[in-house]
């Protein structure tokens, strides 16, 4: 039976949702995986970390709120020093999303797959910035870079392409991938103003205090950019996208749109063009014969075109955090398994 050490690198609504999943399926990877795991080490930014090579108590570490109590290991380190205590197979790298660089993140998990750890993410940042050097170090390491978390959750979109559909090229997607714009826009609908909102969205958790990386297309062009590195090998930044957010959008356009059966959405879309490819991210007013007119709230759609499917649509609907662990749940047995 394999045993792998695992290290959690943020322990926030991602890591946590991830340690209560492996806690339910323990048993289930260990008499149908054969398989069975310990995390050495989980750390925060202002939680404290825990390092212990017997394995730390999962279970406890849902409870406490101070992580260093867990720990065998002595002293706070850095979070280089952290990963080179955990001794681990596999890295999980659950920290905010920095969209301008995707750093300090691309580092640590560039540190991971250097001293041969599996890297595992749900940050989009890294994968938008250091796609590409992070997959040939890992394949240089006969390791793993996986990140099907970023986009849609736990939805099967990177692994879908990797394993499912051989030889088919992609010539464009459109849809809808931020769900905190989706919820914004589907309130409106139902009478609020876009400032009350952004608050329902911020009281339910899914929105920063700082809405803007949701409501100015941030997210969304990432993630645009995110598909594109990987499903369309081309290199391309999220500045690149032309990006405009939901700001400008008011009650009344929402309620007119809704008048003449149609609904307002913020949408992305990605085309190949020659040598190039097309990108955007922008408020759209869909019909009521698009699928995405179908999508409400947290919800979220993406339709491939591909060069031998001509349509295949992937639905996530409601997502949370459990659903973003299943992905990096994916992640880690699709990666120990090649
Ligand atoms: N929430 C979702 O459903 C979802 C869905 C898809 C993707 N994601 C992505 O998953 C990632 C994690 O999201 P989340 O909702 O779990 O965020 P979160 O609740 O804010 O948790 C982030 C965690 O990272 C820790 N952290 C921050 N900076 C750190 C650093 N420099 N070194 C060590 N630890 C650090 C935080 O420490 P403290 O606990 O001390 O603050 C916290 O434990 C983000 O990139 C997000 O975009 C989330």
């Amino acid at each position: 039976m394999a045993h792998y050490k695992l290290a959690f690198l943020g322990f926030g609504n991602v890591g946590k949702a991830l340690a209560g999943l492996l806690i339910r399926k323990r048993l289930e990877l260990e008499h149908e995986y054969d398989l069975t795991f310990s995390v050495t080490g989980i750390t925060t930014s202002r939680h404290g970390q825990a390092v212990n090579l017997d394995g730390i108590d999962l279970e406890q570490a849902l409870k406490v709120s101070d992580f260093s109590n867990l720990s065998k290991s002595p002293s706070e380190s850095d979070v280089y020093q952290f990963i080179d205590q955990t001794n681990a197979d596999v890295l999980f790298e659950n920290t905010p999303v920095n969209y301008q660089t995707g750093q300090p993140a691309v580092d640590h998990l560039k540190y991971a797959l250097e001293r041969n750890m599996h890297a595992i993410t749900a940050n989009k940042g890294p994968v938008a910035h250091a796609y590409r050097m992070l997959t040939d170090l890992a394949s240089q390491k006969e390791r793993k870079f996986y990140f099907e978390s970023t986009v849609m959750d736990g939805a099967p979109i990177f692994s879908l392409f990797r394993d499912t559909l051989p030889a088919a090229r992609l010539r464009s997607f459109r849809g809808i991938l931020n769900s905190t714009t989706n919820m914004i826009l589907t309130r409106m609908e139902q009478g609020e103003s876009f400032d009350q909102a952004v608050s329902y969205c911020q009281k339910i958790g899914i929105a920063e205090t700082d809405p803007s990386g949701d409501v100015d297309g941030w997210d969304a062009a990432v993630k645009v950019a995110v598909l594109v590195n990987v499903l369309m090998d081309f290199r391309l930044k999220p500045e690149d996208v032309d990006r405009q957010g939901i700001r400008e959008i008011t009650q009344d356009d929402v309620s007119r749109a809704l008048k003449d059966g149609k609904r307002w959405k913020l949408v992305c879309t990605a085309v190949r063009d020659g040598e190039r490819i097309r990108t955007k991210v922008a408020p759209e007013m869909v019909t009521s014969n698009s699928i995405l007119y179908t999508v409400d709230g947290t919800s979220s759609i993406v339709i491939f075109e591909t060069d031998v499917l001509s349509s295949l649509s992937i639905v996530e609907a409601n997502p949370s955090p459990h659903t973003t662990a299943y992905g990096l749940l994916a992640d880690f047995l699709n990666a120990v398994k090649s």
